[in-house]
């Protein structure tokens, strides 16, 4: 045990009672200075890096109100609807309340998407970020299971037509689809078995996983240290005599009074949207949703919200012809792989019997598994980018200009996809959706040739930065 202190004769209480609990929870103490006060970040992070932090601001906003709505809501068939509606009407502040936690699942997305790119045109996942992205990657997972499932508990129409057409989306994986998608629904039908185990899943299960993978995100953080929009690893310079890193600052004060400034601008917004337009036009809040679930009547249209719409239309992009394109592309490949990849002979033959099999299986089981499975995939793809991304140099200021283009057009064709998955389907939407797929994924199965190309900046030494 550490030798105990003594606090100075005469010093005032405050000090008395940080000494009597240093004596008794030195760890607590330890976690400030290695997180806090001596976690040296670096000098030169911008506003993208907001988002973080405000990735837990929204998350601890998320499980606060999602306990007081716990203490009112009812996860019953017969009285979900209702409870929701109590919760709204009679019980005090629940208003306040129920929007805080609607709105908050939006601006979760919005917050997470916008620190995810910020992680992607800064090279964040780079060595030896690699753990930081997986464990985000899984959060990213968590929390997609997290929305889905809460979006269940008001039971209106389209919470229960969207649980419906998701979970029979499961029915059409081969041999286990049927029994894993009744071991889902806990029934045949969307019912009161759903609502419990979604119930009892989007509380207390998803939130404890989503907690201990934040707690890992941010370890792993600290054990590497920040990047930073210049991609220039900052311990590679320290201060000779104090071992500080030459352009890192204690994280508090300078980086939590910086964070203020996104958190004042956050909730600004946040508020305007919860006092004047919580339903922000049917996109935070479906217009269907006002009306109790009924199993009779099928909504005309029915639409994921607007976080999962990307994926949605990727999955809805999957038509009979797009498989012949998959299956043209995966021929190929292989072919390109045989005649230029400089590989030994066994690796050739290996390639093409592996190209075989996949051609086969794409022309053996239905296009809409294969949409299931490029959903899937779209989401899995994110993982590996680590070890996609061949690139020299981090961040995207000093990769090729064109590089910007590329970046800037996955943006936009996200954007357009997840347009697309909003709006019923139609001919040229399908078309449109099926190029945007192909660049989605070609931007990150591509990467390893891609990110290898073309004429890199110099790196500078230490990082640049203007005083403000
Ligand atoms: C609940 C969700 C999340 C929370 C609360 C969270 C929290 C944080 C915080 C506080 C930081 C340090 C501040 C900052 O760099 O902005 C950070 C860094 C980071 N996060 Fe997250 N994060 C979440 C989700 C994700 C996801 C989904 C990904 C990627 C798939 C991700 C990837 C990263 C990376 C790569 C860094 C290091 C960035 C750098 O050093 O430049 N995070 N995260």
């Amino acid at each position: 045990m550490a030798e105990f202190k003594e606090a100075p004769a005469g010093a005032p209480v405050a000090t008395q009672v940080t000494v009597w609990l240093q004596n008794r929870f030195p760890t607590a103490f330890d976690a400030y200075r290695v997180h806090m006060s001596e976690y040296y970040a670096p000098k030169n992070f911008n506003f993208w890096y907001f988002f973080g932090s405000l990735a837990l601001l929204v998350l601890v906003m998320q499980i606060v109100t999602g306990i007081f709505l716990v203490m009112h809501y009812k996860p019953d068939a017969a009285k979900a609807f209702e409870s929701v509606e109590y919760i709204m009407r009679d019980v005090p502040w629940g208003w306040l309340v129920r929007y805080m936690h609607s709105t908050g699942a939006s601006a979760f997305f919005i917050v997470v998407y916008l620190h995810m790119w910020r992680g992607m045109i800064y090279g964040s996942y780079k060595k030896p970020r690699e753990l930081i992205w997986i464990f985000g990657c899984a959060i990213f997972l968590c929390l997609m299971a997290e929305a889905f499932m809460g979006y269940l508990l008001p039971w209106g129409q389209m919470s229960y037509w969207g649980a419906q057409v998701i979970i029979n989306l499961f029915a059409a994986i081969p041999f286990i689809g049927e029994d894993l998608s009744l071991l889902i629904r806990g029934d045949y039908v969307v019912g009161d078995a759903t609502l419990n185990r979604f119930f009892s899943f989007h509380v207390i299960a998803v939130p404890l996983v989503l907690l201990g993978l934040v707690v890992a995100h941010l370890l792993a953080l600290h054990d590497v240290g920040s990047n930073n929009p210049d991609g220039v690893e900052i311990k590679a310079r320290k201060d000779p005599l104090t071992g500080i890193p030459l352009d890192g600052i204690p994280f508090h004060p300078y980086h939590t009074v910086h964070d203020i400034v996104g958190v004042s601008v956050f909730l600004f917004i946040f508020s305007a949207i919860i006092f004047f337009a919580p339903e922000l036009g049917g996109y935070f809040l479906e217009y269907n949703n006002f009306i109790p679930a009924d199993p009779l009547q099928t909504p005309a249209h029915i639409a994921p919200v607007w976080y999962f719409t990307p994926y949605y239309s990727m999955l809805r992009a999957v038509t009979d012809p797009m498989v012949n394109v998959f299956a043209a592309v995966v021929a190929l490949a292989a072919v390109l792989a045989v005649l230029k990849g400089g590989l030994a002979g066994k690796w050739k033959v290996a390639v093409l019997v592996g190209a075989v099999v996949v051609v086969v299986a794409l022309k053996v089981f239905d296009a809409k598994f294969w949409g299931v499975v490029v959903m899937g995939v779209a989401v899995m793809v994110l993982f590996p980018l680590p070890w996609l991304d061949r690139s020299p140099v981090k961040s995207i200021r000093y990769r090729p200009s064109w590089n910007k283009w590329l970046y800037g057009i996955f943006v936009l064709n996200f954007l357009v996809l997840g347009y697309l998955g909003m709006t019923p389907p139609s001919a040229t939407g399908t078309l449109i959706s099926q190029i945007g797929t192909m660049y989605y994924f070609g931007f990150f199965l591509l990467m390893p040739w891609w990110s290898r190309i073309g004429e890199f900046k110099a790196v500078p030494d230490r990082v640049t930065f203007q005083p403000h």
